[in-house]
Parts: C-alpha cells; sequence; structure tokens
C-alpha cells in the first residue's frame, strides 16, 4: 500500500476538548500539529493546561498561547510554520452563556474565523474544516435535522455565530476557492470534556452528593457522540478535501436524557437528586442528527454511551482523585 503523506495541520483551540483529542490521533497516525489556544477562563485553564501537559505528554507538537483575533500573530503562524491543512475549533462555547455576553461571541466566533479564512486563502491551505454546531437547527421541528433543513431561524447568539461562520466560509469557497467543511456537532462528550456540559456537571454533583439541575423536567433527547466518533469524522472530513459543505457528525441513536442520567447514575453507583426545571431560554428539547451524508464518507460512529459514560466516569474518577 502506498504510504500516506504526512500532512501539518493546524488546529485552532488544540487545548479544549475537542482538540486535544483530534490533536493526539493525527500525530498517532504522523501527522504533524500545530496549535493555537488563548487559555481563557470561560471553564478552569488547568483542565486545558493538563490536556497539553499531561493528556498530550510524550507527543511532540508545536503550541502557540494566543488569541484567533490577533492578526499579526496568525500571520507569523501561517508564514513560518507552512501549514497544510487548518481545523478551526476555537470558539467561545456554551449556547446558555453566549445569552450573557453576545458580543464576546460574535468577536471571537465571527471575527476569529474570518481571521483564519483570510490567512488560509493567503497562505494556500488545502483544507479548512471548522465547528459548526446542532445548535444551527434551533427549534426545528422536522426529526432528524438534515443538511438540507433550513437554518434560517437559530434560537441562541450562539448559534447564530456558528450560522454565521457557515455563511462566511461559503464565501471563502466560493470566490477564493478555499476547501471548507463545516462540521456541526451534536453534543459531544467523554473522557477529558468540558465541565460546562452535561454530563460532567452530573457527573461532580451526584458524586459529591449535590442535586443535579434537569431541565425540561427531563423531557429532551440527544444524539450524544462520543469523543472518539468526533475524532474520527473530522478526520474523514480533513482527508476529504470537499469543496464546501456542511456535516452532521452525531450519534447514530437517539437517547433520552433521563437514560442519560441513568447510565451515570449506574457508573457511579449512586442516585443523582435531580431538580426538576422548567425549559432554559435558547436551549431546545430534542436534537436528533441525520448522518447519512458523512457516513457516504465512511464514517460510522460506534461508541454507544454505555462504553462512552462508562469512560468518562473512569476518568474523571482518576483525573480528580475520587476514592
Ligand atoms: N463539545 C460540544 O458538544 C460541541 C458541540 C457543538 C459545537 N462545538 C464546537 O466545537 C468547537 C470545540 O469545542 P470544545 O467542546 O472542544 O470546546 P473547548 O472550549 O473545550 O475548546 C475551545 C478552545 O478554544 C480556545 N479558545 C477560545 N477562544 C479563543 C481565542 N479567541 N483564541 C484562541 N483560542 C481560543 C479555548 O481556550 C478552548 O481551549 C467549538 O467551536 C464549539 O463551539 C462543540
Amino acid at each position: 500500500m502506498a504510504k500516506r503523506k504526512k500532512v501539518k495541520v493546524f488546529i485552532t483551540g488544540g487545548a479544549g476538548f475537542i482538540g486535544s483529542n483530534l490533536a493526539k490521533k493525527l500525530m498517532d497516525r504522523g501527522d504533524e500539529v500545530v496549535m493555537i489556544d488563548n487559555f481563557n477562563d470561560y471553564y478552569d485553564p488547568k483542565l486545558k493546561r493538563d490536556r497539553i501537559s499531561k493528556f498530550l505528554k510524550g507527543y511532540d507538537f508545536k503550541l502557540y498561547k494566543g488569541d484567533i483575533r490577533d492578526e499579526k500573530l496568525l500571520e507569523r503562524i501561517f508564514k513560518k510554520e507552512k501549514i497544510d491543512k487548518v481545523v478551526s475549533l476555537a470558539a467561545l462555547a456554551g449556547v446558555r452563556n453566549s445569552l450573557l455576553d453576545p458580543l464576546a461571541y460574535e468577536d471571537v466566533n465571527i471575527k476569529g474565523t474570518m481571521n483564519l479564512l483570510q490567512m488560509s486563502v493567503k497562505y494556500k491551505i488545502k483544507n479548512f474544516v471548522y465547528a459548526s454546531s446542532s445548535s444551527v437547527y434551533g427549534n426545528n421541528k422536522k426529526q432528524p435535522f438534515s443538511e438540507t433543513d433550513s437554518v434560517d431561524t437559530p434560537i441562541s447568539p450562539y448559534a447564530a455565530t456558528k450560522k454565521a461562520t457557515e455563511l462566511i466560509a461559503h464565501v471563502y469557497s466560493h470566490i477564493y476557492k478555499l476547501p471548507t467543511t463545516g462540521l456541526r456537532f451534536f453534543t459531544v462528550y467523554g473522557p477529558w470534556g468540558r465541565p460546562d456540559m452535561a454530563l460532567f456537571m452530573f457527573t461532580k454533583n451526584t458524586i459529591e452528593g449535590r442535586p443535579i439541575n434537569v431541565f425540561n423536567r427531563g423531557k429532551m433527547s440527544r444524539n450524544f457522540t462520543y469523543i472518539d466518533d468526533i475524532v474520527s469524522g473530522t478526520i474523514k472530513v480533513l482527508d476529504a478535501n470537499l469543496k464546501c459543505d456542511v456535516m452532521n457528525i452525531g450519534g447514530d441513536k437517539e437517547e433520552t436524557l433521563m437514560r442519560y442520567i441513568e447510565v451515570m447514575e449506574e457508573n457511579i453507583g449512586k442516585k443523582a437528586k435531580k431538580n426538576m426545571m422548567p425549559m432554559q431560554p435558547g436551549d431546545v428539547p430534542a436534537t436528533v442528527a441525520d448522518i447519512s451524508k458523512l457516513r457516504k464518507l465512511g464514517w460510522e460512529p460506534t461508541t454507544r454511551i454505555e462504553e462512552g459514560i462508562k469512560n468518562f466516569i473512569d476518568w474523571y474518577k482518576e483525573y480528580y482523585k475520587v476514592k
């Protein structure tokens, strides 16, 4: 078999949950990785530092501590590093928080991504893969969500910035022929996950004996997507160099929030104290993905929540030294 040519990939948000996992997988298969992250304090930056120093220990990569809004820094990086491809993950994530600080979301998610697109055109990047989100579907009534559905009615500032990113990427593909693909991630979970996301908060509170807030009184469902499946799908798209596309990337089984909590309880060995709460503004009751488009590239999600949640809780207990 012909040997695959090594690729140099620039990952923005490399100290983040998805970025660090992607970096590891790319280096495992022999690619070179350059990353940028500003280690902001949206959640505990120690977790970001530990992803770099512990999770990626022993790996050889270059990390720039800096901001994607800093055009001069980006110019220096692109000029020096001779990057082949970009995976743009740096963003302010989190639907609920975007209601509190919408202008920061606009600044990082839209302006920051545009800076990267500008550089990618200038330095003739071969593929620009960027994080969009299932939240672009807003209150779409049709299930599962398909890429052909209209996404013109986002219901949070965060979702609007992600939709804007898709529109802007289209412009750069159309005018400058930059290959771009946006990935609409559906609720990602797994080891080294984000402290602001449900599984992390539920696990922490349950272990510490504090109640968990169950929104919409538990009447929620999601295509929870395990981190390894997200990484393998992202790599499929990174290798494909599509001209201009947007794709769903989600687990293949619709799970209810109550089942997700139940599996967590089984793994912790303790019942959660549940505060049944109304729906949160900006949130949606169900996000279920039609993943047939990404499947056509040969991708298949393989991790069920029973296995994925167990892996998360094993990691959580070890990382936080839970007895
Ligand atoms: N995790 C999910 O379930 C999910 C779902 C949908 C979309 N996404 C998107 O996927 C991407 C990665 O998400 P994640 O879960 O890994 O989040 P994360 O917050 O763990 O990772 C993002 C990283 O980007 C960095 N960053 C933020 N602003 C920056 C800036 N201005 N300059 C440089 N670095 C900056 C952060 O410090 C962080 O380490 C994001 O774009 C997010 O919106 C994630």
